[in-house]
């Protein structure tokens, strides 16, 4: 693992280790790199009113805005399980907000990097904020 995949992994373990993930099991851990550099994390939380949890990815871009970041440069996913942990259909959308087409996604299990994407890839053809060009 490059060193700037590796920040990316610990940081999405160590958020990991905190989700809160009663009602699957499942716990997933995810970290952003911004365009300064910083690395964001989040861990899904999930909710007894099932559809109102949240995905590790949701909260590591929450966490990315919050903290005055625009922009993902590349960003890792971490879960456990025989098969990849890739972002869910929505967690795409999400992350192609702020991010390239070209942008990373690193899919990670507990001992280590698994598989590494393109965002366009996993979300083709894909709608975003230039298709509402100047009506924004
Ligand atoms: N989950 C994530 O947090 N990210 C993913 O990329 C896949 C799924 C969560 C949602 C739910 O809390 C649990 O994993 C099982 O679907």
């Amino acid at each position: 693992m490059s060193p700037a995949i590796e920040d990316l992994f610990e940081a999405a373990s160590a958020a990991r280790a905190l989700a809160h993930a009663p009602y699957s099991g499942f716990a997933v851990g995810a970290a952003l790199r911004d365009e300064t550099g910083a690395v964001h994390a989040g861990c899904n939380v999930e909710n007894a009113a099932y559809p109102v949890g949240t995905c590790a990815e949701a909260g590591a871009i929450a966490a990315m805005v919050a903290g005055g970041g625009r922009r993902i440069r590349a960003i890792l996913v971490l879960g456990a399980g025989s098969t990849l942990v890739t972002p869910c259909g929505a967690c795409r959308q999400r992350i192609r907000e702020f991010a390239e087409g070209a942008t990373p996604v690193h899919v990670a299990g507990p001992e280590g990097l698994r598989r590494s994407f393109s965002l366009d890839e996993l979300l083709p053809a894909s709608f975003g904020p230039e298709n509402l060009g100047d009506r924004r």
